[in-house]
């Protein structure tokens, strides 16, 4: 068998108050990938300040911060083969309205007009992300 590889996933707090948070993990578990950490949490601004670097000085970036120390995250460690890419086809697109059916941002999720898009989770986006981002939410991992 290849390499195993991780991926970085957060129900983010639109997705934990509205209570998905099972859902994403049934979706997660359903589609065959294994659940290898698990913790609730509210982030503070210097975690997702590392988390959000990339975004850093764009318009949705302070919007992004806020929301995101809103209130609690389930962030999730998952592990499979291609599971980054084949967890963000199961997110779906990053705007809500514009993600497809059958997909958590699109089933889920919808635009509510903010200077943000709530969009229920977030999942790595290369190798190089989910091993950062995987240091930034699990050091002890
Ligand atoms: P994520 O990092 O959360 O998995 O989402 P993504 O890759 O699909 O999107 P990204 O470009 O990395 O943006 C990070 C998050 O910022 C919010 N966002 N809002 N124009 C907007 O209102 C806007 N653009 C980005 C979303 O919550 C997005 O997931
Ligand atoms: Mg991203």
């Amino acid at each position: 068998m290849t390499a195993t590889e991780r991926s970085l996933v957060l129900v983010k707090p639109d997705g934990f108050s509205r209570g998905l948070t099972g859902e994403v993990l049934r979706r997660i578990e359903t589609k065959g990938y294994a659940l290898v950490a698990l913790a609730i949490t509210t982030p503070d601004r210097e975690r997702l300040a590392r988390h959000y670097a990339e975004h850093e000085g764009k318009p949705f970036y302070e919007p992004l911060v806020e929301f995101m120390s809103s209130g609690p995250v389930t962030a999730v460690v998952i592990e499979g083969h291609r599971c980054i890419e084949g967890f963000r086809a199961l997110a779906g697109a990053t705007d809500p309205t514009a993600a497809l059916p059958g997909t958590i941002r699109g089933d889920l999720g919808r635009d509510w007009g903010l200077k943000v898009q709530q969009n229920i989770v977030h999942g790595s986006d290369s190798p190089e992300s989910s091993a950062r981002e995987i240091g930034i939410w699990f050091p002890d991992l």
